[in-house]
């Protein structure tokens, strides 16, 4: 692949009909369970992005057999004490903290030392906040100065815990709700609101699992060491891959998007709240539950008179993964937008907070920040001719991908560095783009 993109004009006026790859964070959780059912799981429309591929490699080094059939992936599980190790095993999760996070739950049992370690990206990333709360179970976990490598070795005899989780991290709470199911005893969770995707797949497969939600908290209680059988899973698109094009098409002049089966799980809808609140116009129809997730279509219009938001702060673990696209539509929007409490931004595959801050004053939009809140001021006639280079964000697939939205939607001449990074989560992103009217790789 090329070392940059590059685009010199803004895209044309499109309407279009598209369906978006598999949703990331479901098809990591449903092979991590499959590995831990007993038999045959066959997990269907996965995404076959690099995260998935490392996710693949790595249960396949612990023992479980994966078979890529026509149009599904075999997975044949070994139960909850499957996983076999070697001595001096090492796991690559590559840039997927998602993996990184949660298979460290299912190692809680392992016989032998583990060593996890992630590309220079993940290398840089939290890894205590998973590795505290496992030690509580009675496992052994050491990180290099809170970061990557991770070094794991299982208890024989694990201990449920009481766990307050207090970011607002899935990523926490699912690895803990992974040593639970490996643990006797109930374990039981207080966290901080975040996506439900663990939780609803414990139901779906009859794990033993309690859930209530009171003042934005979940409070879940994991029952332990139940074996379950293999299953099969069919993934909805990935509500996070749609972002760009919802806001490509909101952006752009006369044009109409449909995209097809798209999971809007109300822990993930928070763009289309909050793009609905800017006036932006996006149409939910079709909806269909599917093993408790909710899926539907979305019809997005090009939109002119986009206003600013005080945008609420319940929304932001909802739209974690969205920010970088929703600030360019703050960006276009009349009047000043704020978002606060943003600090779990800096956290993610680059300091995404920082790097929107940069990037939208090279554009000349105006931008405070105190703290992690932030204050953009839209310009409605924003309309670009200069030239600018996108490089050295740490390869962050979502900043690469928000960088071609806002060149195709403002236009100005452009290179943007890494378009390899978009193997990570979105790998038909160019596919997309040129069916749209462009090609760019
Ligand atoms: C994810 C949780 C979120 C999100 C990430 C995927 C998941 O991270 O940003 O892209 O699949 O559980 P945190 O758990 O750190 O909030």
């Amino acid at each position: 692949m090329k070392k940059f993109v590059t685009i010199k004009n803004k895209i044309k006026k499109f309407k279009k009909k598209i369906y978006i790859s598999g949703d990331k964070s479901i098809s990591i959780r449903c092979i991590l369970l499959a590995s831990q059912a007993i038999g045959i799981s066959k997990i269907y429309n996965l995404l076959e992005s690099e995260d998935i591929f490392n996710t693949l490699k790595s249960i396949k080094k612990l023992g479980i057999n994966v078979r890529k059939k026509k149009n599904y992936y075999e997975i044949i599980g070994l139960g909850l004490s499957g996983y076999r190790s070697k001595k001096g095993l090492t796991l690559n999760a590559g840039n997927s903290g998602t993996f990184a996070r949660l298979i460290l739950g299912l190692l809680v049992n392992i016989n032998e030392e583990v060593k996890l370690i992630g590309d220079k990206s993940l290398s840089k990333r939290d890894f205590s906040r998973i590795t505290e709360p496992l030690k509580l179970f009675g496992t052994r976990a050491t990180t290099f100065k809170n970061k990557l490598p991770v070094k794991i070795r299982g208890a024989e005899y694990l201990r449920p815990i009481d766990y307050y989780e207090k970011i607002g991290s899935a990523q926490c709470k699912s690895a803990v709700m992974l040593a639970a199911l490996k643990t006797p005893g109930l374990t039981k969770i207080k966290a901080k609101r975040s996506r439900n995707h663990t939780e609803l797949l414990f139901k779906s497969l009859g794990i033993p699992i309690k859930t209530e939600i009171k003042n934005n908290y979940d409070y879940i209680e994991v029952r332990g060491l139940h074996n379950f059988k293999g299953f099969s899973y069919k993934i909805p698109g990935d509500i996070s891959s749609c972002s760009f094009f919802i806001v490509l098409t909101i952006l752009s002049d006369d044009s109409e998007l449909i995209i097809r089966n798209v999971n809007i799980n109300f822990t993930r809808n928070g763009i289309i709240k909050i793009l609905n609140l800017m006036n932006a116009n996006i149409l939910i129809s079709n909806k269909k539950k599917y093993k408790g997730e909710l899926i539907a279509d979305l019809k997005i219009k090009s939109r002119k008179n986009l206003k600013s938001i005080n945008c609420p702060v319940k929304y932001n673990t909802t739209a974690i993964d969205e920010f970088l696209v929703i600030f360019l539509v703050a960006a276009k929007a009349k009047g000043t937008s704020t978002f606060k409490n943003l600090e779990e931004l800096n956290q993610k595959e680059s300091p995404r907070l920082d790097i929107a801050i940069k990037f939208l004053k090279e554009i000349g939009i105006e931008v405070s920040r105190n703290k992690n809140d932030i204050k953009i001021v839209g310009n409605p006639n924003l309309n670009l001719n200069g030239k600018y280079i996108i490089k050295n964000f740490r390869k962050d697939h979502r900043v690469f991908m928000m960088s071609c939205i806002a060149a195709l939607s403002f236009g100005g001449y452009w290179k943007i560095y890494n378009p390899e990074s978009v193997n990570t989560s979105f790998p038909n992103f160019f596919k997309i783009i040129n069916q749209l009217g462009i090609k760019l790789i």
